[in-house]
């Protein structure tokens, strides 16, 4: 799973990403998706950050949630809104080319759900902590949930170099190509706890390098 570095060369051909991600996630990612979905209830206003070709966008608003999905790449958002239209589940979605960072106009308490796949890697760390000590408090409801699947940094030392080593290679080319990288996210339960949420699950894969993490913003929320 140290490919998912690769990704970012897949999001420059949206139209070939679908098929490119599941072959880097041998299939994983929806099950992984299918089950942060399966948290999802109709009727329920729900936030996904980084969209993209809608993996997440799609199972929620088959679950009949009415849902708000934000990309910063215009080409990512037009496949979404393709399989969207192909599925008849349009109506449910409201698509917006923003940012994470661009998240403040939204109003307080404003989703039940904010969920996110494979975006907080791409995101900076003054975008991270933004999102989870500022976004997110202001606009989950008391009582909504945060849902997250993502790469991460293994804390166990020796993983860590294995994968580093490993990954360093996919990252040269990437960046060769597009100009970017991601960046495996480090410590992504504690930095969701100390943002004040409850952590409810969190499973990592055995290497440690990928997690889906599920938390709450208690009613008596405090950060
Ligand atoms: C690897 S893709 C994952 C897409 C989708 N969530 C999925 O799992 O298939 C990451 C997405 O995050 C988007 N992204 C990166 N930085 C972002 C930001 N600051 N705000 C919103 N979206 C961002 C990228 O444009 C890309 O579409």
């Amino acid at each position: 799973m140290c490919s998912y570095v690769l990704m970012k060369i897949l999001e420059s051909s949206p139209s070939r990403y679908d098929r490119g991600i599941r072959i880097l996630s041998l299939g994983k990612l929806d099950k992984i998706y299918d089950h942060l979905a399966s948290y999802i209830r109709q009727g329920q206003r729900v936030l996904d950050i980084g969209c993209g070709t809608g993996a997440l966008t799609l199972r929620a608003a088959n679950n009949k949630a009415i849902v708000k999905a934000i990309d910063i790449n215009p080409g990512m958002l037009e496949i979404a809104r393709q399989r969207a239209q192909k599925a008849g589940l349009e109506k449910n979605i409201e698509f917006s080319e923003k940012g994470v960072a661009e998240l403040n106009d939204e109003p307080p308490e404003a989703f039940d759900v904010v969920m996110s796949g494979l975006c907080f890697s791409e995101l900076s760390k003054d975008e991270i902590h933004y999102a989870l000590n500022e976004i997110l408090p202001k606009i989950l409801k008391p009582g909504g949930l945060l849902l997250i699947a993502d790469e991460t940094r293994p804390e166990n030392i020796f993983l860590r170099s294995l994968l580093w080593l490993l990954r360093l290679p996919l990252v040269i080319i990437t960046y060769i190509l597009t100009q970017t990288t991601t960046s495996a996210v480090r410590q992504l339960p504690e930095k969701v706890e100390r943002a004040g949420f409850t952590i409810e699950t969190v499973h990592q894969n055995t290497l440690g390098n990928f997690i889906e993490l599920i938390a709450k913003k208690e009613s008596d929320f405090q950060n």
